[in-house]
Parts: structure tokens; C-alpha cells; sequence
């Protein structure tokens, strides 16, 4: 029985099922601009090393550079008969110059030539979001430095613990992005060797050189293995990969964002136009853009996952299966630049509240450590002690419905009789950040020098 939702559209039968399950050119025309250039490479190749003439290279190129302007015009029209973005660019071109198109494909295959676009398309989405993660920490860094001497508290188990700057916690984000780069940038240097000249599975008889094309299309040199280099698709499960990590940076900046804007916290407010009203509650302010970058890590985390599947277990070489790789990437990149640059909107947007943050962070003994330390540094008393010192005084001021430096002199001397007066220059939460002053802790001093470092070795230019 023909299916009531399909079956008009299929009248013609199987031959047209076969066609909607087989089309990729509504997603792989994104490759068009690569196809052209993995094209022109080969080309110039052939022409080089005597395989096709230099007339035929010539009209090929001269074809080639019309096809080009078309489809950065967006003017060029793909047609879903024809399959994919290779078939049609290759049928565009006979129409244009005849006879000599049909030598182009001479030596290759659209197993290396797919395999050689969506290296060069994964490898330019690289560079871009480098660029897109590197707005972010601008942003990031340039708040941090607002707020270097802002406290909040600082949270384990989302209980406060220590007091810490915001310019710290922010700066936290910017390593995190930064490894992100990293990893980014590493899977770029794996991925950066060339298919093409693998043709479909095994080499080609034709003296092809497979150094000038993979030169030519800047890649480090042509990949070693001609079966490996048409079958596996690991550069694209790296960039995967590294696409849901950063996304799960994000997710948590974007979280911290939503309960930092909440009435209860108030940490962070943005304006109107990062907020958006709720349509029944006239006091919502609803952090929104926040709430999709931390919503949209599932669909990275889904490419990811969707791609592994597809490779696990695929027997060498190329198989059809591998066309649904293209889609989980570019989907990932779209998400990924969407949520990049409502990151950086919403870090340069928000409006912490110092007062707030201060508050909520001289509550809950949060200078206790403090307070151990101090009895080991001022007392010599050894550390695991000066945390059960700290306990009992923590315990006493519990009792009385009070902080810690709200005690009496008295009250402490309960629990440990040599205390002395100047313990309570450290207990402010001010003090307190301000001692932590070792490589990479929370004292603004060493947030400022922090912020140099990190425009020193995130944002500085290579000239
Ligand atoms: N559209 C195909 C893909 O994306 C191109 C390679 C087709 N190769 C083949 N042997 N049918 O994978």
C-alpha cells in the first residue's frame, strides 16, 4: 500500500524513492566553493604533468572561473536530478565548454574528491570559530578586568565556600575556551593532508603528482594511504568532538548566567537588550539567550553521536553511508557560531551588582579557611588541628546566630585560648581574597596580572 504522506510525491515509483534517499546536493552545495578550488588544483595538475593539454586545462579554468563567480553569487542552480554538488558543478561545466569538461575527472574520483572538499570546508570552519571563540574571551577578559576586585562567593557542591572575584571567575571561562582553541587547532593539523589523487579506493595508473595538488590546496602533503584516505572520516568526528566540549563550556557560563540574573541571586543584571518579558508575568525578565546556548549543547552533543554511529563499524572503504557526514558538521558549526556570538553578547552585556555579590559572600562562614590558616600561619598549630579549632569556633557562632567575626575575642579563646585580636583583620571577605595572592588565586592583584597574561597569550596578533 502506497503511505498517504509520500505516496504523491513518489507516484513515479521507485525510481524516485531511489532519487530522495540518494540527493545530497541540498546540503553539500555548501561544498561548492571547495569542489571549484579541489577542481582547479587537479586541473592545473593534469595539465602539468601531460595528462590532459593545455588547451583543455585552459577551458576547463576558464569554465571553472564562471562557475565560481555563480556560486559565490548564490546564483548558481543546483538541480537535485543531478545528485550532488560534484555532478553538478562537473554538468554545468560541459554545458559551458563541451568536449574537454569530460576530462576533468580524468585520475579522480568523487571518493577523494568529497573527501578532499570536506577536509578544506572543515578546515576553514576551524578558522572561524578560532576567530568567533576569540571575540568571546575578549569579551570575557575586558569584564574580568571591570571586576577584578568585585567579590562573590565562590561556590563547591553550589555551597559557598571561599570569597573570590568575579574578574577570577570569569577568567576561568577564558582558559577553558582557550584549550578549546587548542584542541581545535590540533584537529586542524591532523586533518590538514590531502585525499585527493586517492581516487576511488586505490591510486590511479596516471602519472598523477599528488604533492602539487595537496600544495596547492594548502594542505601539509598528500595522504599516505589511498584507502585510508577515502574511507575514514576521524577529522571530522575530532572536530565533533572538540565542537561538544566547547559547547559544554558554554552551557555552564550559561547557566552560571541564568541563576546569576535570577531576583534570588541578582549577582548579574542584563539589559533589555539581552532580556526578554514574559507574556502572562509583567516582572519577568527572562534571561533567554542564555537559556538556548545552554539548550542548544543537545544538538552538538547529538552530531557528535550521530556521526560516530554512522562510522562505527563501517567496513574499508568508502561506503554511502559516510554522505550523512557532512550534515552533523555543518549543523554543529551553525549552533556553534550562533552560540559563540550570543556568548560574547551577553558577557559584554551583563551588568554585575558588587553589592549583591559582596553580601551573598560574607555569609556562611565562608572565611573559615581563613581562620585555619591564620592558626596555622600566626599559632604554628598544624593544619588538621587548626580545622577542628575552626570547627568548634564555627560551631559557637552558629549558636549565637552569628559569623564568625561577629565573636567576641572572648568566645574564641573558648576554643583555642592563644588566639589573639588581629584575627579578625582576617576575616572580611575582603581580606580574605586579598590573601590569596599565589599563581592563578583569586586576589585582584593577581586577577590583573592574570588579565595581562591572558591578552598576552589569547589575543595578541602574530603579525
Ligand atoms: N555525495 C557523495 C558523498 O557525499 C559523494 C561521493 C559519492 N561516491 C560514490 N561512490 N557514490 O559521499
Amino acid at each position: 500500500m502506497t503511505s498517504k504522506i509520500w505516496g504523491g510525491r513518489f507516484s513515479e515509483g521507485p525510481a524516485a524513492i531511489m532519487e530522495a534517499i540518494n540527493v545530497s546536493v541540498d546540503f553539500d552545495q555548501r561544498l561548492a566553493k571547495q569542489d571549484v578550488r579541489g577542481s582547479r588544483a587537479h586541473c592545473a595538475m593534469l595539465v602539468a604533468t601531460g595528462i590532459i593539454s593545455e588547451a583543455d586545462g585552459l577551458a576547463i579554468q576558464e569554465g571553472l572561473t564562471r562557475i565560481e563567480k555563480d556560486v559565490a553569487l548564490g546564483a548558481f542552480n543546483f538541480k537535485r536530478a543531478l545528485e550532488d554538488v560534484h555532478m553538478n558543478i562537473e554538468s554545468k561545466l560541459a554545458e559551458l565548454i563541451g568536449a574537454p569538461a569530460g576530462r576533468l575527472h580524468t585520475a579522480r574520483s568523487r571518493n577523494d574528491q568529497v573527501a578532499t572538499d570536506f577536509r578544506m570546508w572543515v578546515r576553514a570552519a576551524i578558522e572561524t570559530l578560532d576567530e568567533e571563540l576569540a571575540k568571546v574571551q575578549s569579551a570575557l577578559i575586558d569584564k574580568a578586568e571591570a571586576f577584578a576586585d568585585a567579590i562573590m562567593p565562590g561556590f563547591t557542591h553550589l555551597q559557598a565556600a571561599q570569597p573570590v572575584t568575579l574578574g577570577h571567575h570569569l577568567l576561568a571561562y577564558v582558559e577553558m575556551f582557550g584549550r578549546d582553541r587548542g584542541r581545535l587547532t590540533d584537529a586542524r593539523v591532523r586533518l590538514n593532508e590531502c585525499p585527493l589523487g586517492a581516487g576511488a579506493i586505490a591510486g590511479t595508473s596516471f602519472p598523477i603528482d599528488r604533492h602539487m595538488t595537496a600544495e596547492k590546496l594548502g594542505f601539509d602533503r598528500p595522504m599516505a594511504n589511498s584507502m585510508d584516505a577515502v574511507s575514514d572520516r576521524d577529522f571530522a568526528l575530532e572536530f565533533l568532538s572538540a565542537a561538544a566540549i566547547l559547547a559544554t563550556h558554554m552551557s555552564r557560563l550559561a547557566e552560571e548566567m541564568v541563576f546569576w540574573s535570577s531576583a534570588q541571586f541578582s549577582f548579574i543584571r542584563f539589559t533589555d537588550a539581552f532580556s526578554t518579558g514574559s507574556s502572562m508575568m509583567p516582572q519577568k525578565r527572562n534571561p533567554d539567550a542564555a537559556e538556548l546556548v545552554r539548550g542548544k549543547t543537545g544538538r552538538v552533543f547529538g552530531n557528535l553521536f550521530g556521526l560516530l554511529t554512522v562510522m562505527k563499524g563501517l567496513p574499508l572503504t568508502y561506503s554511502k553511508d559516510m554522505q550523512e557526514d557532512k550534515e552533523a558538521a555543518f549543523a554543529a558549526f551553525d549552533t556553534l557560531e550562533l552560540c559563540l556570538a550570543a556568548t560574547a553578547g551577553l558577557v559584554a552585556d551583563m551588568k554585575p551588582d558588587r553589592e549583591k555579590m559582596h553580601k551573598a559572600a560574607a555569609v556562611g562562614f565562608i572565611t573559615a579557611t581563613d581562620f585555619a590558616d591564620w592558626l596555622v600561619q600566626k599559632l604554628n598549630i598544624p593544619f588538621r588541628e587548626a580545622h577542628h579549632i575552626t570547627g568548634r569556633v564555627v560551631k559557637l557562632a552558629e549558636g549565637s546566630g552569628c559569623d564568625i567575626g561577629q565573636l567576641s575575642l572572648a568566645d574564641m579563646q573558648q576554643a583555642e585560648p592563644r588566639i589573639t585580636d588581629d584575627v579578625f583583620n582576617i576575616l572580611t571577605v575582603e581580606a580574605s581574597a586579598a590573601s590569596r595572592t599565589s599563581f592563578g588565586g583569586t586576589a585582584p592583584d593577581q586577577v590583573r596580572k592574570q588579565v595581562v597574561s591572558a591578552r598576552e597569550r589569547f589575543l595578541k596578533r602574530s603579525a
